[in-house]
């Protein structure tokens, strides 16, 4: 059934309402002169309608709303796409049960077949993890990923970064000490999203694998003290990652929502983060916000502990899930590589394997 009314028309579908402005009836026109039809782009350009548009006629035909413009240009759109427009592209995201260990798939499969891949890369964006085991023990391997991940995304230092006791030391990682939960390169303004740690051999004593769900950390921050919460979201802090050849830095908050108030990344690095300028307002209260959030990363309920074997490659929403390691005995060999992605590519593979 259709109303219309002073500025839109309004649309009944038994218990669904639809009100739909005339500017967006005009510019959602579904008609091939409106679209290029190749490329179901849209061509018309909405300045070109005067802003207090109207129609002149309006019939449901079909389940097309069906409009004739004072221009006399016809409009018309299956009211089944308006339906769907709620449908959401990507599964949603869930908490961890607890006792949570990353879904593990194999990695041969994970690029092979489609139906693997399209289950993984969904528990990769419900949950911001998983493992890919059996996976190759040659180095670059990496660089395969690409066909389900997307491109590389390619950061100073290395493009597959080597985390070993015997390379080129620029970070903590790269000695035996225990590493707290962090994301890496919080020192770049567009941190890299997606981060995969390919355990090549893995022979030492301890170096168990942690993972920490920061986003439920940031939730629980959010409903416990909200203050803190908007402070850590509005004030800047500065990280910085440097050997003699690169220098990255970046000044960001620690907590990045969208316009409706949705979590989209938590940045978070102890090592890389560097002093802040004590003239800066609202130094003292940050650190309060701080001391806080800190202590809730290292709160065990937010962990997942695992061993990562040699052979296994863990898939991390980085901007979600922050990864740690405990200290090893440099008894054996322990090799790692690392790589970063794009999330955006990983989760729109959701879309074309669905297909
Ligand atoms: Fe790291
Ligand atoms: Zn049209």
């Amino acid at each position: 059934m259709i109303e219309i009314k002073d500025n839109s028309i309004l649309l009944s579908d038994g218990s669904n309402q639809y009100d739909l402005p005339f500017l967006w009836l005009r510019d959602n026109c579904q008609c091939n002169e409106c679209r290029i039809t190749e490329t179901q782009e849209k061509q018309f350009l909405l300045h070109s309608v005067p802003v207090d548009i109207a129609p002149k006629h309006v019939e449901e035909i079909e389940n097309n709303i069906n409009i004739i413009w004072p221009d006399d240009h016809k409009t018309f759109i299956p009211i089944e796409l308006i339906k769907k427009l709620h449908l959401s592209r990507y599964p949603k995201h869930s908490s961890w049960p607890n006792e949570f260990e990353p879904e593990k798939y194999n990695w041969s499969e994970f690029l092979d077949s489609k139906k693997t891949a399209l289950e993984a890369l969904k528990t990769f964006v419900t949950y911001g993890v998983i493992i890919l085991k059996n996976a190759p023990q040659e180095s670059n391997s990496l660089e395969l990923l690409a066909k389900r991940l997307g491109p590389i995304n390619e950061v100073l230092f290395e493009r597959i970064h080597n985390v070993s006791v015997t390379g080129h030391i620029y970070n903590v990682a790269h000695t035996p000490k225990g590493l707290p939960p962090h994301n890496d390169f919080a020192s770049y303004n567009a941190q890299p999203s997606v981060q995969v740690l390919h355990m090549l051999e893995n022979e030492c004593e301890g170096g168990e694998s942690i993972i920490v769900d920061g986003w439920q950390v940031v939730k629980d921050l959010k409903a416990d003290i909200p203050e803190y919460f908007y402070i850590l979201q509005n004030f800047n802090v500065p990280f910085r990652e440097f050997d003699e050849d690169n220098e990255t830095y970046a000044e960001a908050p620690l907590i990045k929502c969208t316009s409706d108030g949705t979590i989209e990344s938590f940045r978070f690095s102890n090592q890389l983060m560097q002093m802040i300028d004590p003239r800066k307002d609202g130094v003292g209260k940050f650190y309060k916000a701080y001391h806080e959030i800190s202590s809730r990363v290292h709160d065990k309920k937010y962990h997942s502990t695992f061993r990562l074997n040699g052979g296994e490659a863990l898939v991390v929403a980085s901007l979600r899930v922050l990864h740690a390691r405990e200290p090893f005995e440099p008894n054996g060999k322990r090799h790692l590589q690392d790589a970063y992605f794009t999330y955006d590519n990983a989760a729109n593979n959701i879309v074309l394997l669905s297909n």
